[in-house]
Formats: structure tokens, sequence, C-alpha cells
């Protein structure tokens, strides 16, 4: 069976601040899930959240790209914004930036990520779904996952992962793509995800069955918007087992966490710390950055689950270490490196403070 699982998620309105969802946004979801599944639009859903961000995943037999799904995600974000502007949640409808939906969701404002496939014999994927960061976050995991054997062992030692993968990356600001061979290419590729707000990994396929492996959400909202209007907070499909990693390799990343941007007004760097669902409730200092991951058994399209998986106390220890270096990075308060290059900032007020001091600025000798 040919089954789409679509990852639709926005901010729309946040409890309190920008740390949490309300259950009454989230329960609005579900009516409109719950809805659309009787009328046989959806095969099966599931509605959660990361933080302040509404995560609607969503399996049907439509295909990537579908209007009608992407209308119902639409309708149901625009729903959750009223119910958000009756509670005068935070920044109620904020990443809708359009006012009424034109046929596809793409660059209206919510994040995608959307995959089809063949449903196999058994077929166990893991949504990965962040909070206070931004699309490239997921260029080192994937890699690590897919490309890195001191992570994927599977890599070496398993025949059917043995050939490799191939990496398609996406240039957002010039909108381009290439695709790279790995192992082949790994060198090639990091040139270019090293730089991951330039530079994101759109998706991952098994090289010798062209299957798709991974899908991740690449919109910035700054560069939709012409402006800061919130973060990009992605998400990330990864069909795990057989020809794809194991579970365990695919969450085997986030055990050591890394520095992201995105944390406090879209301008910081700071640890992204797996945590369970219940704890993605970035409070300090707005953060630190979050990442959650749910992971299903899919069954003739049915979503069996979820499991929390970054749950497990075997994650602890990260959260321990990421809290450590949430410590390191706040000692520079407004310095580089924890405050992002002048350039990558989402807040600034240098336009206005040069103006005001253009006239006492005078030549070096
Ligand atoms: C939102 C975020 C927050 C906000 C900050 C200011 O995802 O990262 O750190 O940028 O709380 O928010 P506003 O401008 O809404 O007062
Ligand atoms: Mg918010
Ligand atoms: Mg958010």
């Amino acid at each position: 069976m040919k089954v789409t699982l679509s990852v639709i998620k926005a901010d729309i309105g946040g409890y309190v601040g920008h740390t949490d969802s309300h259950p009454d946004v989230i329960a609005k979801a579900e009516e409109y899930m719950a809805r659309a599944k009787k009328a046989g639009l959806l095969v099966d859903y599931h509605v959660t959240k990361c933080g302040d961000d509404l995560q609607l995943i969503m399996t049907h037999q439509k295909g990537t790209n579908n209007g009608d799904i992407h209308k119902l995600a639409w309708d149901t974000f625009c729903a959750g914004t009223e119910v958000a502007k009756a509670l005068k949640l935070h920044g109620a409808g904020q990443d809708l930036l359009a006012d009424a939906f034109s046929g596809n969701i793409r660059g209206l404002g919510p994040g995608t990520a959307e995959m089809e496939f063949e449903e196999r014999g058994s077929e166990p994927i893991v949504i990965f779904m962040a909070d206070k960061t931004s699309s490239g976050a997921w260029n080192m995991p994937l890699y690590k996952m897919f490309a890195d054997p001191f992570n994927t062992i599977g890599l070496v030692i398993a025949e059917n992962l043995h050939d490799g993968f191939a990496f398609e990356v996406h240039d957002i600001k010039e909108s381009k793509k290439i695709t790279f061979n790995a192992p082949e290419e790994i060198y090639d590729l990091l040139v270019f995800i090293g730089a991951p707000s330039r530079y994101m990994i759109k998706a991952v396929y098994n090289k010798v069955t062209n299957n798709i492996a991974a899908v991740s959400s690449t919109e910035r909202l700054a560069l939709i918007a012409g402006r800061y209007v919130g973060k990009d907070d992605p998400v990330c499909i990864v069909r795990c087992q057989g020809e794809f990693p194991a579970v365990g390799e695919v969450l085997e990343p986030f055990a050591s966490p890394i520095l992201v941007e995105g944390w406090m007004r879209g301008s910081h760097m700071g640890p992204l710390m797996p945590v369970s669902v219940p704890d993605s409730t970035p409070s300090r200092f707005d953060g630190p950055p979050r990442v959650i991951g749910l992971g299903f058994q899919l069954s003739g399209g049915k979503l069996i689950g979820p499991r929390d998986l970054l749950a497990d106390k075997s994650f602890n220890l990260a959260r321990h270490q990421a809290n450590e270096m949430a410590d390191m990075m706040r000692r520079h308060g407004p310095f580089e490196p924890h405050r992002l290059p002048l350039e990558e900032m989402e807040y600034t007020t240098m336009p206005q403070v040069m103006k005001k001091l253009e006239g006492r600025f005078v030549k070096l000798d």
C-alpha cells in the first residue's frame, strides 16, 4: 500500500509567552483532524506540540503537496488561531503569513515535511520536532545517522546499508538543490552542510533502492516574510530498520548535544536538548532549544503509537550536558558566539543605533 505521511506545523500562539502550547488549541486541532478522518480524507492522524508549535501528523493516500491536505492543515491552524485569540495567547496566528490559502501551504508560513512510500511489512518511523531553532539543525544529526559509521554501525556491518545514502541538499538563499552520494562525497557534502543556516539537508535516499529514508522541513520564516516573525522550529521524518538505520542509530545523534541557532529572540546559539513531549517547554531564557522524537509503527497507514522516544532515561546525561552547555553559553551574555553574528540575528537595533551615531564616527588616521 502506498501511503503519504505529512507533518505540518505552525506556531499559532504561545502559552505562556513562547514556552508552551495551550490544551484548548490542541483540542481544536484534534477536532478538525477527527472530522477529516471520518470524512475519509485522512487515514489517521496524531496531534501534538513541541513547545509553542502545534504539530499535525497525518497519513493519507493523496501524495505529497496535495491541496486538500494542505487546506485541511491551513483551516486547522486558522481555527486554532481563533481559539488562541480568544484566550489572548501570545503571538496568536504568528506563523500564518498569508491572509488566505491558495492551493499549497508552502510559502505561507507553516513548516512541512512529507514523504510518500510503499509501506513495508514493518514500517517504523520517527518524527523529530524541534522548538527554538532553525531548519539547519537537522544537518548534523542526519549526517550522523546516514553517513557516520561512528554513529551508525549498520553502515559498516549491515549489507543493506553498506552502499550508503544519497543526500539532497538545498541552498535556501539561492533556491537551488544538489545531491551528494555518501560515503564517496562526504568531504564535498560537509563543505556545504557544515554551514546549516544556508545549506540544508532536505531529503535522504537509500542509494541502492532509491527509497526515501528521511525528509525535513526547510522553510525559513524570515526569508518568506522578509523580516523576523518567529523561529522555523523544524520537523524531520526518518524511516527506520531494514534498509535504513535502526531506531537506536536514528536516536543516537541526540545523545551528544550540539549547538544550534535560534535561542532567545532567534538571535543566540544554544544546545539542542533532547526531551519528552511534556518537557518541551523552553523556559530558561526562552530555551534552551528542544527536540522531541515520536516513534510510530505504520499499519495500513494507521499510526500505531506514539512512543515518546527521547523521554528515555538514557538521554538524561545528554540533558545534563545540554544544561551545562547552556550555562557556558549564557556566560557570554550579549557577546558572540552566544549572540549570533550580526547578519544572522533575527532581532537587531543596529540600523537605528548606527543612524543615531552617524556623525560621531571619525576616520582612523
Ligand atoms: C520565539 C522566541 C522568543 C521570542 C522572545 C520575544 O520563538 O524565540 O525568544 O523571540 O520571547 O518575543 P516577542 O517579540 O513575541 O515579545
Ligand atoms: Mg512562539
Ligand atoms: Mg516555536
